[in-house]
């Protein structure tokens, strides 16, 4: 985790720059910030443990005398966040600064070696090795100074790094953590994430693994570790700055949900064709034939696109008839990958940087099968080592939870699964057309939903003050109650667990009184009599029930506490639909328990680290 920015041009208010580049990177880590700024003969280094808007306040009065600087915000991995453990770090001299994102793991070693060669170090993290590697390496010209440094270092990291001997200089490296450069007239940037530079610029360089970079006001070049040249293509990105702000919305996370109609339109633009049709291969580039003789389908990912995962699977098995499994990356990475048959991976990550899933690709790759990321960062580690890539084309999410990525990736694997029936001719046209026109509906239905949100704020007063919940749901329906769960856990603090509806009775209804609401998925479908049969045994116990169920349902009324309606769609798109009121319940209830719902506690967007 952590964010990472930096400036190299010509205005002066370099504080500024910083500060606002470290804002859009606040959903990296939270826990301190700091920034370096480089004078002409020293460097000024001014950190502090707590959120980005504290050390603003700290530095209201300054007036930094620079143009080049570094910055920092901070999710600890290694040394407890405290003043001291806060970026940027500095070398015995005070002549270098670094900031970085990942985890040094030969950092005892290093550290012990260069003890014993008389450097002093300020705090107990890994990354004060690397300043005093590029300390020692220095020899009047920074970047080789890094190049050397970065070949001794074990493990993940995103730096960049400033020195009073070059004053107008920045130099950045990346291995397994991301970085990219902002291209601007005559000034340059580095940043975790195109948002902090959007700013300035959508002229963006995204950096490889093993990549350097040395950026000036008037240049930014390109390096391997082995210091040779490379030529890099520019990315233009075509979202702009206002995508990444709160566009008059209390939050980022209220913004986001009520952003669904849009993104969900996005994700389907341009994949159904003319003819009514899907047709991904010019964005999948896995052959066809491949495609079509697949045995199996393992999918890989984890938090809420693993529950996304849960989705995909039921619905590439309706549609396309192949098997699927669904894996925890976190687990799959330490199980044996059994290497038989025709088997694709995909991997679902909206940052497409979750440490875990990338293991788990690679791993996938290393047996021969084909991997295909289903991510939303454009140029994103997992887009660029996958085989094949469908991006949910979402645009930046910034609130922790995810809320529209999510719809987002349900609408990429739809539209996959309804391609992959088609290429293997397991779905008839006219049956395809039926699923087609209705997830084309999809958006309509989520504004639909979002229109009655004053019931659902009021029924998150009513229920805001339990400390329990049950989220309960059957086939289609389970995945939404994982993700409903979820999301109350992360937002609010209150404890909350989905479960599969037909499984209460093997132990969990043990826990059920007038105290502990169960909120149903009970949408109209193949299941729906036996959903009515788990939540009267719920009622029996006397357990308070929210269902939510399709438009029209009279007879839930009268057995249930409270319902929220939501549109009929088919069974197999419900989980859409259902996940939307279950993402603003958490919301209203998070703000009436007065948290911080863009940044709960100890959470960081990003999970780049295992
Ligand atoms: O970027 P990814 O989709 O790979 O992230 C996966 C999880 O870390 C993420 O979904 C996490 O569970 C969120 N806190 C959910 O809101």
């Amino acid at each position: 985790m952590c964010g990472i920015v930096a400036y190299t041009g010509k205005k002066d208010n370099i504080k500024e720059i910083l500060i606002e580049g470290l804002k859009k990177l606040e959903y990296r880590g939270y826990d301190s910030a700091g920034i370096a700024v480089c004078t002409d003969t020293q460097i000024k280094v001014s950190k502090k443990k707590g959120f980005i808007k504290d050390l603003e306040k700290e530095l209201s009065q300054e007036n930094f005398r620079s143009t080049t600087g570094i910055g920092h915000t901070r999710w600890a991995t290694h040394g407890e966040p405290s003043d001291i453990n806060s970026h940027p770090h500095t070398d015995c001299t005070e002549k270098f600064a670094v900031v970085h994102n990942g985890i040094i793991e030969n950092y005892k070693e290093l550290r012990e070696e260069l003890e014993s060669r008389g450097h002093v170090f300020k705090s107990k993290t890994d990354t004060e090795v690397i300043v005093h590697l590029i300390e020692e390496n220095f020899d009047g010209d920074l970047l080789n100074a890094v190049l050397k440094s970065v070949k001794k270092l074990k493990g993940s990291f995103a730096i960049a790094v400033v020195s009073a001997y070059e004053p107008e200089t920045v130099v950045g490296a990346r291995q397994d953590s991301p970085l990219i450069a902002g291209l601007g007239e005559g000034e340059n940037f580095l940043a975790s994430d195109i948002p902090a530079v959007l700013k300035h610029t959508r002229k963006i360089l995204v950096l490889e693994d093993g990549e350097a970079i040395k950026i000036t006001p008037g240049s930014a070049e390109v390096y391997d570790f082995d210091g040779r040249l490379r030529h890099k293509e520019v990315l233009q990105v075509t979202w702009d700055a206002e995508a990444a702000e709160k566009s008059g919305y209390e939050d980022f996370m209220l913004k986001e949900i009520f952003e669904q109609p849009d993104t969900i339109r996005n994700t389907l633009r341009g994949r159904i064709k003319q003819d009514g049709f899907i047709d991904l291969s010019s964005e999948i580039k896995i052959g066809k034939n491949i495609l079509k003789k697949l045995e199996r389908i393992i999918i890989v990912a984890c938090g809420t696109s693993y529950y996304a995962g849960l989705v995909g699977k039921n619905a590439i098995e309706l549609f396309a008839q192949i098997p699927v499994e669904v894996e925890i990356s976190s687990e799959f990475r330490y199980r044996p990958i059994l290497a038989e048959g025709n088997v694709l991976v995909i991997a679902i990550t909206q940052s497409g940087e979750t440490a875990d899933t990338l293991v788990s690709m690679r791993m996938a790759k290393k047996v021969g099968f084909p991997v295909l990321a289903i991510p939303n960062v454009v140029g994103s580690t997992a887009a660029r080592e996958a085989d094949g890539v469908l991006y949910t084309h979402a645009g930046p999410e910034i609130g922790v939870a995810a809320t529209k990525t999510m719809t987002a990736q349900m609408v990429a694997l739809y539209l996959f699964a309804l391609y992959l029936a088609q290429l293997r001719n397991r779905i008839g046209s006219e049956r395809e057309k039926k699923f087609i026109d209705e997830l084309k509906r999809l958006p309509e239905l989520v504004e639909m939903i979002l229109s009655r949100k004053e019931h659902i704020k009021a029924l998150a007063e009513k229920y805001a003050g339990f400390d329990n919940f049950l989220f309960l749901g059957r086939t289609h329906g389970l995945p939404a109650a994982y993700e409903g769960a979820l999301k109350l856990k992360e937002i609010t603090y209150i404890h909350a667990e989905g479960y599969p509806a037909g499984e209460m009775k093997h132990g969990p209804i043990a826990l059920i009184d007038e105290n502990f609401p169960s909120v149903f998925i009970a949408t109209a479908g193949e299941v729906y009599e036996k959903i009515i049969s788990n939540i009267e045994e719920i009622k029996a116990r006397k357990g308070k029930v929210i269902a939510v169920a399709t438009d029209g349902d009279t007879r839930i009324k009268e057995l249930v506490d409270d319902v929220i309606y939501v549109p009929w769609t088919f069974e197999v798109y419900t989980p859409l639909v259902t996940v939307v009121p279950l993402q603003l319940f958490t919301y209203y209830i998070g703000k009436i328990r007065n948290l911080n719902v863009d940044q709960p506690r100890n959470l960081a967007k990003s999970v780049t680290v295992e």
